[in-house]
């Protein structure tokens, strides 16, 4: 199944719950939702209160991005907020075994997110059977409408390989630059899950459900 994420760090703030009334209809989507704490990169987005209210109006998972240099202390605020998966980033942290394990006492599913100078041979084989999800960042994370990073791709097919070897039903996620124009090619290496927030958003949201589909095909 290929899922959509839209990323609403592109949508409209002023509007925010007719952006995410107007992917209701949608089927197949997460709702891709981008926390940062303007230490481990250089913006600050929304909490908790945001993400509750999202929560009463969205029938889609809400899929939590933490762009945070603290994820233990995220873990324990965010744990009544009704997110299905919680990703946090490898570079922030030294206890990565430790995290995953105290995010799945609260969280349905947990992911890891690679920056994309982090190589992939990072993680230890160990570790894929223990997480639900890898998000690859195609961008330097921060901020929505950056150029898509190219050799971001082969990382995609690397963790294929290891799906394969050591957890079939992992996730493979990529978030950043995401467009029509290399959504085939993600989805060829292996990708399950693409991330768009300005391919999306930059659009009237009549059109939303179409862009959507559009990376889908
Ligand atoms: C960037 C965020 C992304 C961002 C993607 O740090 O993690 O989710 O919203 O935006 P686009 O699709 O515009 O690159
Ligand atoms: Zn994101």
């Amino acid at each position: 199944m290929k899922i959509i994420a839209p990323s609403i760090l592109s949508a409209n703030f002023l509007k925010l719950e007719q952006e995410i009334l107007s992917l209701n209809p949608a089927q197949d989507i997460w709702i891709h939702l981008d926390v940062m704490d303007a230490h481990f990169v250089p913006n600050l987005t929304f909490g908790k209160v945001v993400i509750k209210d999202l929560e009463k109006i969205t029938p889609h998972p809400l899929d939590a991005h933490f762009m945070v240099d603290d994820p233990a202390f995220f873990i324990e605020q965010f744990k009544d907020t009704g997110l299905h998966n919680f990703t946090f980033h490898w570079e922030a942290t030294k206890h990565h075994d430790s995290l995953v394990q105290k995010a799945r006492q609260y969280y349905p599913s947990v992911g890891i997110s690679l920056n994309p100078s982090t190589p992939v041979s990072s993680i230890p084989a160990y570790l894929w059977a223990k997480i639900d999800l890898v998000l690859i960042m195609s961008v330097n994370p921060g901020f929505g409408g950056q150029s898509f990073i190219t050799g971001t791709i082969d990382k995609i097919k690397e963790i294929s390989a290891l799906k394969q070897k050591y957890n079939p039903k992992l996730k493979i996620q990529i978030d950043g630059g995401v467009s029509d124009k290399n959504a085939n090619d993600l989805w060829q290496a292996g990708a399950t899950h693409l991330v768009a927030g300005s391919y999306i958003f930059n659009q009237t949201p009549d059109l939303y459900l179409k862009q959507i589909e559009n990376l889908r095909s």
